[in-house]
């Protein structure tokens, strides 16, 4: 076969066994069938609100109707301040009719998705559920515990991944409703500064890095920023680089599209950063184990500690080390350039992958498709046999579709 054929072959599998999780459920599908919600639908939409509920594998939705939200909608707060009071209604768990007849002792109170927003101070981002004398179920914002919201009725049971219950009246909070700037007006060196990545932040100033960050706001951006003891470690090696350098190590913990926490959990692959441009790939990729998501370049592993902001069209998380990627830096523990392995060596991680800088060559790029294919649990068990049948049915398939 010829070597472009194998490549586009490749090329053609790495981008199928790398297409997003699928989700279990669409929530704008499922209440299209209730009228009657229709403007809570269509604001879930507007909101982005839909996208991260199809992502969630747990959650209650306390669905407002028409007439409902009319009445929200008359208090005329901005699309952002209106996610923002609507995320209050997505709880992260689940609650079917019959668990919230059974709360024990008759009160909870239950994470909400504004809770992970980074709006919500206190316990804002919580919602009170308390089962009254009677039967009657009654909703409130954990920090006013004014219960005057009901359970209406079930719309959707499906246990225990989602649950669409109506709701009487909107969930009344000053916190979820007070003015929310719009996503370009937010100063995000000042958001990391303020929320546990001061170096960071102020690493992004000095060098300038903070305009292209800023710039990719509106179109979604994620920002992983490492965290103090992390970036203080780093600076003898960080003053050593070109100021081109300093920019791109910077730029390459940027990545130009939103990715919540739910999103970061149901998809492994390869993320290309703000530093990817044509032949510097400054990519790395997003692994997860159960409830922990790890970032890996090839050079270092970091670990997601924290949640500074997840709200479309941005999310920030902390890590426990700064990414190191591969075009500037060798792995510390082998200094020496090990020999490059055959290309047809097994799927162990290559050496060349590790190596200097300047074998960034034909070898490499077999040594990274390698390591693409090792990403991923399943696709690492494919052998060349194999892999050339599913490449071949690709092509029959992709020919077929012309
Ligand atoms: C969900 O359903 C809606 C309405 O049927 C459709 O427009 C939308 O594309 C679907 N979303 C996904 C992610 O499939
Ligand atoms: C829920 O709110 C009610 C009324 O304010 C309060 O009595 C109850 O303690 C709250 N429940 C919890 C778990 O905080
Ligand atoms: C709930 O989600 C799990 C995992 O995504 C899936 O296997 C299961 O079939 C879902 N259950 C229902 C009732 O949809
Ligand atoms: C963000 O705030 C800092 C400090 O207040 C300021 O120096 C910087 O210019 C601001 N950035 C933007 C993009 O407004
Ligand atoms: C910085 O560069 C100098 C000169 O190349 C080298 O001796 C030193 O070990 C480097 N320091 C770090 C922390 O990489
Ligand atoms: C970055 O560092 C490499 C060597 O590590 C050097 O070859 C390259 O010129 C530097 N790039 C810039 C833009 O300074």
């Amino acid at each position: 076969m010829q070597p472009s054929m194998a490549a586009a072959i490749f090329a053609l599998l790495v981008v199928v066994l790398l297409a997003p999780a699928t989700t279990a459920f669409n929530i704008t599908k499922i209440l299209k069938k209730h009228p009657e919600f229709s403007t809570f639908n269509e604001y879930l939409t507007q909101t982005h609100l839909a996208n991260e509920i199809n992502h969630r594998q747990t959650i209650t939705i306390l669905a407002l109707d028409n007439s409902a939200m009319s009445s929200l909608l008359s208090k005329g707060l901005t699309l952002f301040t209106l996610r923002n009071v609507l995320s209050l209604h997505v709880l992260v768990d689940y609650y079917g009719a019959k668990k919230l007849h059974q709360i024990t002792d008759g009160t909870t109170v239950t994470a909400s998705l504004f809770q992970s927003s980074g709006d919500a101070d206190g316990n804002s981002g919580y919602v009170n559920i308390t089962d009254m004398h009677g039967g009657k179920v009654a909703f409130a914002p954990a920090d006013t515990g004014d219960l005057n919201s009901f359970f209406v009725k079930t719309l959707v049971e499906m246990p225990y991944n989602l649950s669409v219950i109506q709701i009487s009246a909107v969930l009344d909070s000053a916190t979820a409703e007070a003015p929310t700037p719009e996503p370009s007006k937010v100063n995000l060196t000042s958001l990391l500064a303020a929320k546990g990545c001061k170096e960071f932040s102020r690493l992004l100033s000095s060098t300038g890095a903070d305009k292209t960050f800023q710039e990719n706001i509106d179109s979604g951006l994620t920002v992983f920023c490492a965290g103090d003891a992390a970036v203080k470690a780093f600076m003898p090696k960080f003053r050593n680089l070109t100021a081109g350098n300093k920019t791109a190590v910077l730029l390459y913990h940027g990545v130009p599209v939103f990715n919540s926490m739910a999103m970061l959990k149901s998809s492994n692959g390869i993320m290309n950063t703000l530093a990817t441009d044509g032949a510097n790939k400054y990519d790395f990729t997003v692994q997860n184990d159960d409830e922990t998501v790890t970032l890996k370049t090839k050079v270092v592993t970091a670990k997601i500690t924290g949640t500074l902001v997840d709200k479309d069209p941005v999310a920030a998380y902390k890590l426990d080390k700064v990414l190191l990627p591969r075009e500037l830096f060798k792995k510390s523990a082998k200094p020496d350039s090990a020999p490059a392995p055959a290309p047809e060596a097994e799927d162990a991680p290559s050496p060349v992958a590790d190596g200097p800088t300047s074998d960034d060559d034909d070898d490499d790029e077999v040594a990274d498709q390698r390591a693409r294919r090792g990403s991923r649990n399943d696709a690492g068990k494919i052998n060349g046999g194999g892999l050339l049948a599913v490449g071949l049915a690709l092509c029959y398939c992709a020919l077929a579709a012309l």
